[in-house]
């Protein structure tokens, strides 16, 4: 199908959630546009989102061996995968093993600090506010999700940190942070499934090269540290992908 004929049921800053045939289903298209700080920055980096199409497959594929549903079903093209659609809870949940990016700033920590335990933070995705942290008694409080669900959303993160964490770990790359979104979706035995949705890549996570160091995504463009796509299909080469 030609996407300029296909109905948009969302648009975010790196992907458009376009209707299927199947209404249970959507495709998810990547795009090339990189943002940040909120959209302060903003730049269009030929073939980011080919290079995320293919790592989230990976990553989002690996997660599901584990026994972890995901809403991806299948790579359809460069750009676009199936979905299914769930309704997304609206928080950004974060699973940071070391110390960088905003926690840094926000407790003047020491960049690299590597935590105890991995730490776990809620924000509210809501780009106007900000996207502004969240305890779990906001969560309950704004209705954004219940406690049970608040426990399996934090025990499923720390799952994923752990299948990622092995799988970058033998490729030589450190998994710093990364962000997770859930969603819900409806089958026969339980209404409101929470299962893992939009993306792991590059734009969501922060990986660093091992030895040198060298960080390997999105904080090359959020920092002008030089070519993003460079340290993206570094990921992608050392992950074993070609993009076909
Ligand atoms: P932060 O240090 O800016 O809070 O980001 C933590 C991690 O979450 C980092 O890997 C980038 C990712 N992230 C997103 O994917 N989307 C966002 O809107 C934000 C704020 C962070």
């Amino acid at each position: 199908m030609n996407s300029s004929i296909k109905k948009i049921v969302y648009e975010g800053k790196a992907k458009i959630l376009y209707c299927s045939s199947d209404p249970k289903i959507l495709i998810q298209h990547f795009k090339d546009d990189a943002t940040a700080n909120n959209a302060e920055k903003h730049a269009i980096i030929k073939s980011k989102g080919i290079l995320n199409n293919f790592i989230s497959e990976y990553l989002m594929s690996k997660i599901e061996d584990n026994g972890i549903e995901t809403h991806f079903i299948k790579r359809i093209n460069q750009r676009e995968q199936l979905i299914k659609k769930v309704e997304i809870i609206p928080i950004e949940l974060v699973v940071r093993n070391k110390a960088s990016g905003s926690i840094v700033k926000r407790y003047n920590l020491k960049e690299s600090l590597e935590f105890t335990d991995p730490l776990i933070e809620f924000f509210l995705k809501d780009d106007n506010l900000g996207d502004p942290l969240l305890n779990e008694t906001h969560i309950i409080e704004f209705k954004l999700a219940n406690y049970e669900e608040i426990k399996l959303m934090k025990s499923l993160a720390l799952k994923i940190n752990n299948i990622l964490q092995n799988i970058f770990r033998n490729i030589g790359i450190e998994l710093i942070d990364f962000k997770l979104e859930f969603g819900r979706v409806g089958d026969d035995k339980n209404k409101d499934k929470i299962i893992l949705a939009d993306e792991i890549s590059p734009d969501n996570c922060r990986l660093w090269d091992k030895k040198t160091r060298k960080k390997l995504d999105k904080d090359i463009f959020r920092k002008n540290l030089g070519n993003l796509i460079d340290g993206y299909q570094e990921v992608l080469t050392r992950l074993g992908l070609k993009l076909i």
